[in-house]
C-alpha cells in the first residue's frame, strides 16, 4: 500500500524540445527510475517552458514532441502506475501560480540568473517569458510541495531561487511552501559533449556529433563515439586521464554498471580505438530495450494520450489543493 505521508515528493521537468540524449538519461532519468519506489514522483513535460523560445518551436509539432518525451520517460523505466507523468500545459495551475510568484519576485533576483544571460545574450527582442522562466519553474516545484528535485548541476541556481521565492512568499503572505532541495546523482551526473569534453552534453549544440540521442541507431552511435574528441595521447593511462577519455569512461560505467575503478581498469593501457568501440557496445546494448519499448508506445497514440490525461487529472487535484490556500493567502478567490 502507498504511504504518501512517509514518502518524499520528487518533482522534475524536461523540455519537449530537441532529442533527449544519454546525458539526460544518465544525469536525470536513470536517477528517477532508481528512486521511483522510494518516493512519490511527479514528472512533468514542460511544454509551457518550451514556448520561451518561440522561434525554436513549431506549434504543430510541439504536442507531438511532448508525446515523444512522455513515451521516452515510460520507455526508460518510469512506470505510469507508480509515478505521475503529465504535460505541464494540461494542469492550468502552473501558469496561475507562476503569475502570482512573478509578482513577489524581485527583478534583481532574475537579473542574476546565469542561464537567462546565456540564452538571451542581452538581446532586447527575446520574450519576457525567457526572463521569468525560473519563476514558472519555481511554480512547477512549489505547487506539489516538492521535497527533492533531481536535475543536473546546471539547474542548481533555479532550485535556489525557488527556495528564495518560497521564503519571500511566506514572509509576505504567511503561506508555507515546502523548501525543495536539489538531488544530484553521484555517478555520471555530468556527461560532457563528445566534441567538447569541457561542455555539458546539451540538446541544442549545433554539431551533430555532440550528443548521442536515446533513439540513435546503433550505427550512428558507433560513428559518433568513433569521432569523439580525446587528447594527443593514443592509449588510456589510468594515472593521467584527459577530459575526453574521462567522459567516455563515465558513459561506459553508466551503461555497463560497476564502479569507476572497474571501468578504468577495464580499459587501462588500451588504445583509444578499442576504448571507443567498447563504449559504443555498452551504449548500444543499454539503449536497445528502451528503443524497442518506445516504438511500441508510440504505435498507440490514443492510449498514450489517455494515460497523460489521467495523470494530469491526478496532478491537478494536488495542484488545486495548494492553489486554494495560495489564493486565500493573497486575497483572490
Ligand atoms: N529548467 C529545467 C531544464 O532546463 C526544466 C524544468 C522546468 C524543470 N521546470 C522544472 C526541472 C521543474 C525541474 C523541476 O532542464
Amino acid at each position: 500500500m502507498a504511504q504518501p505521508k512517509t514518502k518524499k515528493t520528487v518533482f522534475s521537468g524536461v523540455q519537449p524540445t530537441g532529442d533527449l540524449h544519454i546525458g539526460n538519461l544518465i544525469g536525470a532519468l536513470s536517477l528517477w527510475v532508481r528512486e521511483q519506489e522510494r518516493h512519490d514522483n511527479i514528472f512533468c513535460v514542460v511544454d509551457l517552458h518550451a514556448l520561451t523560445i518561440p522561434e525554436a518551436i513549431e506549434a504543430k509539432a510541439l504536442h507531438r514532441s511532448s508525446l515523444d518525451v512522455a513515451a521516452l520517460y515510460v520507455a526508460c523505466g518510469i512506470d505510469p502506475d507508480k509515478s505521475i507523468i503529465f504535460l505541464q500545459s494540461q494542469v492550468r495551475q502552473h501558469a496561475e501560480l507562476a503569475w502570482i510568484l512573478e509578482c513577489v519576485t524581485p527583478m534583481g533576483w532574475m537579473n542574476r540568473m546565469t542561464q537567462f544571460k546565456t540564452k538571451a545574450q542581452m538581446q532586447e527582442t527575446v520574450g519576457t517569458g525567457l526572463y521569468t522562466y525560473p519563476i514558472l519553474q519555481a511554480a512547477d516545484i512549489l505547487l506539489y510541495h516538492t521535497d527533492l528535485v533531481p536535475v543536473g548541476e546546471d539547474q542548481r541556481q533555479h532550485i535556489e531561487i525557488t527556495q528564495d521565492i518560497a521564503q519571500r512568499f511566506e514572509g509576505l503572505f504567511g503561506y508555507h511552501f515546502t523548501r525543495p532541495e536539489i538531488m544530484v546523482r553521484e555517478v555520471g551526473a555530468r556527461v560532457m559533449g563528445l566534441d567538447d569534453p569541457e561542455a555539458k552534453m546539451s540538446k541544442s549544440a549545433a554539431n551533430p556529433r555532440h550528443a548521442i540521442g536515446i533513439l540513435d541507431a546503433p550505427g550512428v552511435i558507433l560513428k559518433k563515439l568513433k569521432s569523439a574528441k580525446t587528447d594527443s595521447r593514443t592509449a588510456v593511462d589510468a594515472a593521467d586521464l584527459g577530459a575526453g577519455v574521462r567522459n567516455l569512461l563515465t558513459i561506459y560505467q553508466a551503461f555497463a554498471g560497476g564502479t569507476w575503478e572497474e571501468a578504468v581498469r577495464r580499459f587501462d593501457g588500451q588504445g583509444y580505438g578499442a576504448l571507443k568501440t567498447g563504449v559504443a557496445e555498452a551504449t548500444i546494448a543499454g539503449l536497445e530495450p528502451i528503443q524497442r519499448r518506445f516504438k511500441e508506445l508510440r504505435a498507440d497514440e490514443p492510449a498514450l494520450e489517455a494515460m497523460l490525461r489521467r495523470s494530469a487529472a491526478a496532478a491537478a487535484e494536488r495542484a488545486e489543493a495548494t492553489m486554494v490556500e495560495v489564493r486565500k493567502a493573497v486575497g483572490v478567490r
